[in-house]
């Protein structure tokens, strides 16, 4: 395979169901930005992410990039005779293997059989979804404490593409919240096929006084900004963006966790308070949240 990543132009996918359009094309001349890729090859590091059906011993593949297959299951009967009995939805799967149908991708880690026949594959081989991704794959490992490639100190990601490695530790994971509760894969007019456009999408489960948090009377009350502020939007507080894609361009973290400003001063982990109010210095923003009475105290240092 030859890597020709197309420009991301935010609509990688239609509404009308029509295939998703990946950026990954078996043709053309290597233009990757990082360009030591195109001397290596890419079986073992890449194709098996970016494709339906790679053989690890022909180097084949089905169809390139992500097809309906790679969260449907095989689907060559449901083609002759579709019916919803003979096609797997993700939806109808138990939490973990409705969710392992995005960490087979959206995440880092290594084959639990490694290295396969001498080589060392980047992506879960043999994984089907409906199966379990534990059975093929474990997430990479990281130790508290330590800030690594791929890991912060805390366990956040450090580096793209590890939605998976992030949420798993969220309490929504637990709860039953799947990657797709919040994004539609077969495509959406919002940024990154979400459903609805980021806080409103929070909002459906978490409205004021809701069950889920926040446990306060209106919104403004909770996050201490006024509405319609950018310091009262969610996902700046709960989704920094903070994981490394390339250079200083970074995705959003998907623990959910508030990273307190304390974290900052001794994990060197950039907290969303001084992340935005870059003017000020994390004790100001901790003697301004112990002013916060629904706060716990304890849980902000
Ligand atoms: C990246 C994973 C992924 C890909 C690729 C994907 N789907 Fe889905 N599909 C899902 C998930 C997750 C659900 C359940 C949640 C939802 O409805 O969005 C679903 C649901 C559906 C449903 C609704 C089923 C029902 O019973 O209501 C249809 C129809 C469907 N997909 C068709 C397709 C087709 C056709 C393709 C290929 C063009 C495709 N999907 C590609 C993940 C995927
Ligand atoms: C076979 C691998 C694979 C699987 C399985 C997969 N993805 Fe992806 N996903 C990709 C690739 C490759 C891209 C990059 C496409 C692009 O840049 O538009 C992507 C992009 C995305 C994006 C960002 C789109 C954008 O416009 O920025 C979201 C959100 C996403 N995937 C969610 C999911 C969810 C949810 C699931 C599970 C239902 C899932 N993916 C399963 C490979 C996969
Ligand atoms: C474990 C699965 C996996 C492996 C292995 C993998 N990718 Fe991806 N790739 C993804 C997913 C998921 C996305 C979309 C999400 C993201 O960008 O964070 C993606 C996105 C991309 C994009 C599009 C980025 C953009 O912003 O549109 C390119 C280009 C790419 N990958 C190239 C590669 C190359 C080259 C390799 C091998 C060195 C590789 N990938 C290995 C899963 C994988
Ligand atoms: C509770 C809702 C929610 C869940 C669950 C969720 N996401 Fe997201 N995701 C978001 C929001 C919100 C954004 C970014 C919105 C923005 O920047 O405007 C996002 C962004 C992304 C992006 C684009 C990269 C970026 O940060 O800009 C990818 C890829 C992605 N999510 C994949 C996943 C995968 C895979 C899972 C499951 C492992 C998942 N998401 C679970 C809400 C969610
Ligand atoms: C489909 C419903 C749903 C959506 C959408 C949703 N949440 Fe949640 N959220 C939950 C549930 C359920 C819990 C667990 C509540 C409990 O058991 O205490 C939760 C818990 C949380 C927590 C507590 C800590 C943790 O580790 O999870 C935070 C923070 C949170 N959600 C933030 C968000 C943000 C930010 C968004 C929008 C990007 C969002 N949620 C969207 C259902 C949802
Ligand atoms: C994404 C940007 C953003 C984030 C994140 C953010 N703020 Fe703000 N903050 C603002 C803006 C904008 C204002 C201006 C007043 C308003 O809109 O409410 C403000 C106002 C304030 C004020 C009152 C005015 C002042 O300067 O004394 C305090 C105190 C404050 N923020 C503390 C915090 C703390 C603590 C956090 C982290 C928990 C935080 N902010 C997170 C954007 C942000
Ligand atoms: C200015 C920062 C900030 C904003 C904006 C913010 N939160 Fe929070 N949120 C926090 C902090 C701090 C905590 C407490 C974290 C802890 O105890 O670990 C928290 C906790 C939560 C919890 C856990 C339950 C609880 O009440 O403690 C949920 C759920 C939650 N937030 C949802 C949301 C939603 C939904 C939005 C958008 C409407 C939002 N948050 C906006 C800072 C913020």
């Amino acid at each position: 395979m030859i890597i020709t990543p197309n420009p991301r132009n935010g609509t990688s996918s239609t509404k009308s169901g029509a295939p998703i359009s990946f950026p990954m094309a078996p043709t053309g001349g290597c233009r990757s930005i990082l360009p030591t890729i195109c001397k290596r090859p890419t079986g073992p590091t890449c194709d098996g992410c970016h494709s339906v059906g790679y053989d690890i011993h022909t180097k084949k593949v089905a169809e390139w990039n992500v097809g309906c297959e790679r969260c449907h299951g095989l689907g060559s009967e449901h083609v002759a005779h579709p019916t919803r009995g003979n096609i797997l939805n993700p939806a109808h799967m138990d939490y973990v293997q409705a969710t392992d149908t995005c960490i087979q991708c959206h995440s880092q880690g290594r084959p639990l059989t490694s290295p396969i026949e001498g080589k060392y594959y980047d992506w879960p081989v043999g994984y089907q979804p409906g199966s379990n991704l534990q059975d093929y794959w474990k997430l990479e490992e990281h130790n508290l404490g330590e800030t690594t490639f791929t890991h912060f100190p805390d366990g956040t990601a450090h580096k793209n593409r590890m939605q998976g490695n992030d949420f798993v530790q969220s309490v929504m994971y637990r709860r039953g919240v799947t990657c797709f509760s919040c994004h539609d894969v077969h495509g959406t007019d919002n940024y990154a096929q979400l459903r609805k456009p980021g806080d409103q999408i929070c909002l459906d489960c978490h409205s004021p006084l809701s069950l889920n948090g926040p446990r306060t009377a209106t919104i403004e009350e909770h996050t201490h900004h006024k509405k319609g502020s950018t310091g009262s939007s969610c996902i700046a507080c709960h989704m920094p963006k903070i994981a490394t894609t390339i250079a200083d361009v970074k995705v959003r973290a998907h623990t959910f966790a508030f990273i307190t400003p304390d974290m900052t001063d001794k994990y060197k982990i950039p907290n969303p308070c001084t992340s935005c109010h870059t003017d000020k210095t994390t004790a100001w923003a901790t003697e301004a949240m112990r002013h916060w009475p629904e706060r716990s105290p304890w849980r902000l240092q």
